[in-house]
């Protein structure tokens, strides 16, 4: 069978690396999520320490002697130092002036509307920190004092946090990807599974099976399916067509031929001159040739026609080929050849007996015709296995070994066959009925002996 040729992309590929390509976007997305999600609480949490720490400090301030005082608590900064390893400095201002602590430090952002603090991250001695400053106003009788806190911590401590989380987002992206796109190559395989269920349905048929495929596909291969019946149905149409036109062309030409053939051995016995008796008796060849492959022609049609709608008995196949044999008798008579017959009973086979019988007629035929005169042809019936075997073997000289495996192909005669006349289809009817029934045929030369074996493998019943 050739290969298609016009591939164009594969369906399953397609699927896989698109499924692929969601996993990995959903991959990043989920690391991303994780990532501004650990980092938004992070913040959140150091922003409240710093506000609970500037706070507290804001709560210390007073004003004691006309002048602003802040008693730092330590837990304003040790809270700071609980949760971390980090810097923290400070800075307290009475209306904009430096009070106390690192005077450095960055000017707080005026708080947002309704905010009493106001949050900025920024650089300070070398170091990236996050920043609260909060504002107090002391009543004094000079008139309101602005008190302003601002406390900062560095990062380090969240970077390495955040860090830590990132490795771990990433596992778990990555873990996402991988389950995903596993998942992903399934589901890819389980879709395009009908196809691969549904093609090899169809190529594991015979030549002739043009039955419609009536296994369930999903809806999405309806079409595909309903064509490929509508295309056997035509298929088979036209095949039974060209089969009758053939039997029905062969039938027309196969009485004149008889008519001819009698006119033609009666101008025979008729004239004397050699030339004229040479060229009647080369007419008369041409006639059998082409009577006989208008006989042969006309059984192939049968056959294929048959093979679809088999007569189906219970064989015995000793007793077909008796009867079969017998049919032969008196022509390998003529030729000083004898038809032997052995086996006992076997197994019955379920069968078309005009189909089985006009096989074997061919074979018998063939020893009769291929192999020299005065010789023996066995026709055995035994049982190997599941199988009921009917072989014929004759003394002949075989077949030629470069022949021998396509003699079964329509027309195809071998280089043994010049001055028999034949057609090639003997072969041809006898291996379509043997497949036709589940079985096989095989050609064999004889071990040892000279002669050519051609044997029918049926399955028993
Ligand atoms: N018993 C045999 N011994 C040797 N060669 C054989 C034998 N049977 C068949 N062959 C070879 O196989 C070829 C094919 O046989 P097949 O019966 O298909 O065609 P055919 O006998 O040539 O023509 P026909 O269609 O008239 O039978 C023959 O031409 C012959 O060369
Ligand atoms: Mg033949």
């Amino acid at each position: 069978m050739s290969a298609v040729t016009n591939i164009s992309g594969s369906i399953r590929r397609r699927l896989t690396l698109q499924l692929l390509g969601i996993a990995a976007v959903l991959a990043a997305l989920l690391f991303i999520m994780v990532m501004t999600f650990a980092k938004q609480v992070a913040e959140e949490s150091q922003d409240n320490i710093l506000t609970a720490s500037a706070t507290s400090i804001l709560d210390s301030a007073a004003i004691q002697g006309g002048a602003v005082t802040v008693d730092i608590p330590y837990s304003a900064l040790s809270m700071l130092g609980n949760v971390s390893d980090d810097r923290v400095f400070y800075r307290v201002a009475a209306d904009g002036k430096f009070l106390t602590g690192y005077e450095g430090l960055p000017l707080a952002k005026p708080p947002m509307k309704q905010e009493s603090h106001s949050f900025i991250t920024s650089h300070y001695l070398g170091e990236s920190i996050r920043m609260v400053s909060a504002t107090r106003r002391l009543s004094y009788a000079s008139g309101p004092v602005e008190v302003t806190v601002s406390v900062a911590q560095t990062l380090k401590r969240q970077r390495e946090t955040l860090e830590r989380i990132s490795t771990s987002a990433f596992y778990l992206g990555f873990g996402f990807f991988v389950a995903a796109a596993v998942l992903g190559v399934l589901t890819a395989q389980s879709a395009v599974k009908p196809i691969q269920v549904l093609a090899d349905s169809v190529s594991r048929r015979g030549p002739q099976d043009l039955r419609e495929v009536q296994a369930p596909v999903p809806a999405e291969m309806a079409p595909l399916v309903v064509a490929l019946n509508r295309f056997m149905e035509r298929l088979k149409k036209s095949l039974t067509r060209s089969e009758e036109f053939i039997a029905e062309a062969a039938h027309r030409v196969r009485t004149p031929l008889a008519v001819l053939r009698t006119q033609a051995e009666i101008a025979l016995r008729r004239v004397e001159r050699p030339e004229n008796r040479a060229s009647l008796k080369e007419m008369i060849r041409a006639i059998d040739e082409s009577s006989r492959a208008a006989g042969q022609l006309l059984d192939h049609a049968m056959v294929s026609f048959r093979t679809d709608h088999l007569e189906v008995t219970q064989i015995d196949l000793l007793e077909l080929a008796s009867e079969t044999l017998e049919r032969h008798r008196p022509l390998a008579e003529m030729q000083d050849k004898t038809l032997i017959l052995e086996g006992s009973t076997p197994p019955l086979v379920l069968g078309d007996v005009i189909l089985i019988q006009n096989a074997l007629s061919n074979i018998i035929d063939n020893a009769i015709k291929y192999a020299p005169q005065g010789e023996d042809i066995m026709l055995s019936v035994t049982t190997k296995n599941q199988w009921v075997v009917v072989s014929v073997c004759d003394q002949g000289n075989g077949f030629n070994e470069h022949d021998i495996n396509r003699l079964t192909e329509r027309f195809s005669r071998g280089s043994n066959a010049e001055n028999t006349i034949g057609s090639g289809l003997g072969l041809t009817i006898a291996e379509e009925v043997v497949q036709a029934h589940g079985g096989y045929l095989k050609l064999s030369n004889r071990k040892n002996v000279t002669g050519a074996c051609v044997s029918f493998y049926f399955p028993h019943s």
